[in-house]
């Protein structure tokens, strides 16, 4: 079975197990919310579900229009019944990095706007310490004029190396939905506290967001090769 069924396994498990007639709901983004978001409008056709769906990106907003689900904003719906997204690593505690296709930040904001967030990813993602499965470190979203300060800063207070995300079709670097830079932060001390050390990179200046999402997500499922799902709450 390829990587791709299971993540749509865990994505059509979620969607079926969360997701309620009357709900606000959050949408994640990546390649695994693709699935989420192909079965949420099945369910919402067959079902007649009312859904209203709040985008964390520039590509989930776009999911939803494809999909002619109604669209909603935080500023008319800033309470959210449930959010499913994707993660790129999810550690032995739920603690997630985020942040892998550069929407960490509105993802930070939805989810903490929603009552549970509900993880889907294929089974590479599962992991027992950050940094043993992803190793392309923590995204770090920041303000483009001060990168270089921040990434000296980070280094000299938590070691590891940070690197600016450039871009593929463009030269030059990345460039978020919210007009900020990435830096991705391969560290190198898996026992950090991720929680401290979320609070901390927060604080300094010009950084807008971490990938590190500490305490937020209530359930992760795992698609596995074989079809089945694994569960971690
Ligand atoms: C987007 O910035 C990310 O946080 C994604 O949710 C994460 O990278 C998972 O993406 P995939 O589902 O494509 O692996």
């Amino acid at each position: 079975m390829s990587l791709e069924k299971a993540k749509q396994v865990a994505a059509y498990r979620a969607v079926d197990e969360f997701v309620k007639s009357d709900c606000v709901f959050g949408v994640g983004s990546g390649s695994t919310v693709v699935y989420a978001v192909q079965r949420l409008a099945e369910r919402v056709e067959t079902e007649n579900l009312k859904v209203i769906c709040i985008p964390t990106s520039f590509q989930a907003k776009q999911l939803i229009i494809k999909h002619k689900l109604t669209l909603g904003e935080l500023e008319t719906n800033p309470v959210i019944d449930v959010t499913i997204d994707g993660a790129d690593e999810v550690d032995s505690n739920m603690t997630l990095i985020k942040g892998g296709g550069g929407c960490l930040l509105q993802e930070k904001i939805v989810a903490s706007c929603s009552k549970k967030l509900v993880v889907i990813a294929d089974y590479t993602k599962d992991s027992q310490k950050l940094g043993d499965r992803y190793k392309k470190g923590i995204p770090i979203e920041v303000i483009p004029m001060a990168y270089i300060p921040i990434k000296n800063k980070i280094a000299s207070l938590f070691g590891g190396e940070l690197k600016l995300r450039n871009a593929i079709a463009k030269a030059g670097p990345v460039v978020t939905d919210n007009g900020n830079f990435i830096l991705d932060w391969v560290f190198t001390n898996q026992d950090l506290d991720w929680e401290k050390v979320s609070s901390v990179i927060k604080m300094i200046p010009g950084v807008v967001e971490t990938g590190l999402f500490v305490k937020m997500c209530q359930k992760a499922y795992f698609g596995q090769a074989e079809g089945t799902v694994v569960e971690r709450f």
